[in-house]
């Protein structure tokens, strides 16, 4: 819900609980400015349950003010110890009480700051998370539990935070949640509801009324244009190919950038089938596709000093009888022949037509989102998305908003000697290396299509864009990741371009 979080009010009737988030050796309520009547009954009430802020720790009692019913102490550890994950915990578990209990309105204390990003922005990414803690998936469920959803949680300001900032966090926080939410729907709906068609359709209507420009290309438009790598992956399915343009250009921009997301909307391996084992979960290989648009949504609202261009190449990528097959051989938009060794390598094949397509714009940063590799999950698992550029000063600016959102990424190597990999004896290349190096080949494979002068990041989300069991406070399914960072470097190549 959107307008969950609120900057505290004080209530007409009094709030169904406050809750405390409490470190060990510290006065629970120091650094925060409790509102109401009466604080100092509070903090007495506080003391008389023997708070030590142990993690795990829970302590509840009748509230002496009469702007709560309850108050409830949640024990986080070590202040230094707090992190992204441990507020994330914390935060689900805080929301999940409140709905147990049946509690619809709360306040939430949040002194301690996750310590793992910048301090700078730690209260935005505190407030974001606090938004996002009831998000759940129930989209296909007949009776979701409405009961058990908290209707509002007000802000408890801190110490030295004026009124103005905090209301600017909130409304940011708020932001991130409502795109975050975009993606993460996206990536949790199935193949049979979210198709190239039904996201086309839904992405461009996102923009209807905006300064943002969107076009759908369908499938006789792709073949026109010579994507043939787009419209080949999708001819095994009876869902049609599309790609999504979203083109938003201000006045005088400083620089063109352009967004590239992969959307497959089920990604069954095609004639080099998966294994039935977690395929289900290949309904979310559109997540970089989901990223992009909700990105895209910022720059529709914000309107930056920048051309702003998204291509959202849509597919299915199924076996069947006129699907790709492994030995064709296809000619992409550039005229680069690539031999198709394997049709489930067919993100690469989405995103080189597109990439090159995107020369067009002239591009002074590209940058694509993919859930393109297991071996990149194999890597680095779900706590760092793979990176790769071919310019320093990009990589290092992504490094640094990793860290800033929470949206982290680890820069890998990008080497022309990967391209031997995947050398073939009948075209110019070929899709898929062997096994060893097969990340970084993935990469070199890109590279192959960047526009010349752009400077280029790939970004694969293959480990964490989705997880099948809740973790980290992380609810299961699609997690929305890079939204966040892709708004904060939209926001930094304004700035500076
Ligand atoms: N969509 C998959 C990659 C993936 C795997 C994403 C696990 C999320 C979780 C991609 O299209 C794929 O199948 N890649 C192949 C490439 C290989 C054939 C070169 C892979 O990683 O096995
Ligand atoms: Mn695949
Ligand atoms: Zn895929």
């Amino acid at each position: 819900m959107a307008d969950l979080v609120q900057l505290w009010k004080a209530p007409e009737e009094p709030l169904d609980c406050l809750y405390l988030a409490t470190t060990e050796g510290t006065n629970p309520l120091e650094g925060l400015v409790l509102p109401g009547t009466n604080p100092k009954s509070i903090g007495h009430a506080v003391s008389e349950l023997g708070v030590r802020g142990l993690e795990g720790e829970v302590l509840v009692t009748a509230s002496p003010s009469r702007d709560f019913r309850r108050i409830a102490c949640f024990g986080i550890g070590k202040a230094g110890d707090f992190t992204v994950h441990s507020l994330r915990k914390l935060l689900r578990r805080v929301l999940e009480q409140a709905g147990h209990n049946r509690e619809y309105q709360i306040a939430v204390a949040l002194s301690a700051m996750p310590r793992d990003v910048d301090a700078q922005e730690a209260r935005t990414v505190a407030l974001a998370e606090l938004a996002l803690a009831d998000y759940r998936f129930d989209r296909f469920r007949s009776h979701p539990d409405e009961s058990t959803k908290v209707d509002v949680v007000h802000v408890v300001p801190l110490k030295g935070e004026d009124e103005k900032g905090l209301r600017a966090r909130i409304d940011r926080a708020r932001r991130l949640d409502t795109l975050v939410r975009l993606a993460r729907d996206l990536g949790n709906r199935p193949g049979n509801d979210l198709t190239p068609e039904s996201f086309a359709g839904e992405a461009s209507a996102m923009f209807a009324g905006t300064p943002v420009r969107a076009t759908v290309m369908g499938r006789k438009e792709l073949e026109k244009e010579g994507l043939r790598g787009i419209v080949a992956v999708g001819q095994g399915s009876v869902q049609e190919p599309r790609m999504v343009r979203l083109e938003y250009r201000a006045k005088k921009p400083r620089a063109s950038v352009v967004l590239v997301g992969k959307g497959v909307t089920f990604d069954a391996g095609g004639i080099s089938l998966k294994v039935a084992a977690e395929m289900a979960e290949m309904k979310h290989d559109m997540a970089g596709a989901a990223a992009v648009v909700a990105a895209m949504r910022t720059v529709a609202e914000d309107q930056p000093p920048l051309k702003v261009v998204a291509l959202v190449p849509l597919v299915e990528n199924l076996p069947s009888g006129g699907a790709l097959k492994p030995g064709d051989i296809l000619t992409m938009v550039d005229g680069t022949t690539v031999e198709v060794e394997n049709t489930d390598a067919e993100g690469r094949l989405l995103l080189a037509d597109a990439m090159a397509y995107s020369a067009r714009f002239h591009p002074d940063v590209l940058v694509d989102l993919a859930t393109l590799t297991g071996a990149c999950k194999v890597a680095l698992g779900s706590e760092l998305a793979g990176l790769f550029a071919n310019d320093d000063d990009l990589a290092h600016q992504l490094e640094r908003l990793g860290h800033r959102t929470g949206d982290r990424v680890w820069r890998l190597p990008l080497l022309a000697e990967y391209r031997d990999l995947l050398r073939s004896e009948w075209a110019d290349l070929k899709n898929s290396a062997g096994r060893w190096g097969s990340l970084p080949a993935s990469a070199a494979f890109l590279a192959r299509f960047v526009p010349e002068k752009a400077r280029w990041a790939h970004l694969d989300i293959a480990g964490v864009a989705y997880i099948p069991r809740s973790r980290n406070g992380l609810p299961p399914g699609a997690t929305g990741f890079g939204v966040r960072l892709l708004m904060a470097l939209l926001d930094e190549l304004a700035e500076k371009a």
